[in-house]
């Protein structure tokens, strides 16, 4: 007898995304699933969908972003939805208007999915309290970018197949990295081996707690490791001095070719990006055979429209 399958979007019956703390492997597995649809659209020459048609999608952006911000805005238009992106630069948050009065205000105009960046840990979720429509964390604080890391897994499988038993090192700047949080969840979830290497003074206590293997040193942390995901020094969220310099910094844990050959033979370099060349990443190595960098871009737009649509699916009316 066929078995019926699921459709993917039905596996992950969610009204919000707010972080990937909670989520299921299947759950992820059915998202990453249909991003890999949207792969296929997304290289179309006629790139759109009808699943979001009549649907009002609102960006909705407290802290800069190049890469999720456009990458939302795309994959709400191949899916047919409205997009607006709300300049906040432009808005009555300058004039003192708090978040929570910020979405209740755009919330009065139905709209179906709000997108949110915010500087504070937790901002997000506090907000898809009081809004009636899907709330999308695109990134709060140190907290969790879960988008990010549904798109690192998306690049990570179509180059390497199943996540489980990979080996997979996050380096440089964990203590103030929604990404390597995110990163460290999802792929737990789904069954690799994740090890955290960084200067002990970007390390954030309890996280031997999550699960992840934690090194001092770039090379014994490199060692035999499937995938290299680099993060950026976020010297914005740092107040005070948490490296020497810059330029020690890159010596002891900088991603240069001597420090990627202790990884296996064709790992993989990642970056969510933006990234600082020669601080955390020698430009020969961003731009070199191994990176995987601008696929992550592409894989981006993909896993925002998965999660679009499976998000619109569950919406009233859905
Ligand atoms: N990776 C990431 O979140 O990039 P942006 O800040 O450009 O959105």
């Amino acid at each position: 007898m066929n078995e019926l399958k699921a459709s993917p979007a039905a596996v992950f019956a969610h009204r919000h995304l707010l972080g990937i703390e909670g989520l299921q492997a299947e759950e992820i597995t059915a998202l990453l699933d249909l991003a890999e649809e949207a792969v296929e659209v997304s290289r179309q020459v006629e790139k759109k969908k009808a699943v979001l048609r009549g649907r009002t999608q609102i960006n909705l952006f407290f802290e800069s972003s190049t890469r999720t911000q456009s990458s939302f805005e795309l994959a709400g238009k191949r899916l047919g939805a409205d997009v607006m992106n709300m300049s906040v630069a432009s808005s009555s948050v300058k004039k003192g208007e708090t978040l929570i009065d910020t979405a209740i205000t755009l919330n009065a105009m139905n709209p179906d999915i709000l997108v949110v960046r915010h500087h504070a840990a937790g901002a997000v979720h506090l907000l898809a309290q009081k809004v009636g429509c899907s709330v999308i964390n695109a990134g709060d604080g140190a907290h969790e970018h879960p988008t990010q890391a549904l798109l690192d897994a998306l690049t990570i499988r179509r180059h390497k197949g199943p996540i489980h038993d990979l080996t997979v090192a996050i380096c440089g700047d964990i203590l103030h990295s929604r990404v390597a949080r995110s990163n460290i969840m999802l792929l737990n979830a789904l069954g690799a081996r994740v090890r955290c290497i960084g200067p002990s003074t970007l390390l954030p206590k309890g996280l031997d707690r999550l699960g992840v293997e934690i090194f001092t040193d770039m090379r014994a942390g490199l060692t035999d490791a499937d995938i290299v995901m680099m993060l950026r020094l976020q010297r914005e969220r740092m107040d005070g001095s948490f490296v020497p310099s810059v330029r020690e910094y890159f010596h002891f844990f900088g991603l240069d070719a001597e420090k990627l050959s202790f990884a296996k033979p064709g790992a993989l370099v990642m970056h969510p990006g933006p990234m600082n060349r020669g601080v955390e990443i020698d430009s020969a190595i961003a731009d070199g055979p191994q990176s995987l960098i601008r696929e992550q871009v592409e894989m981006g737009v993909a896993v925002r429209m998965a999660v679009l649509e499976a998000l619109a699916q569950n919406l009233p009316n859905g």
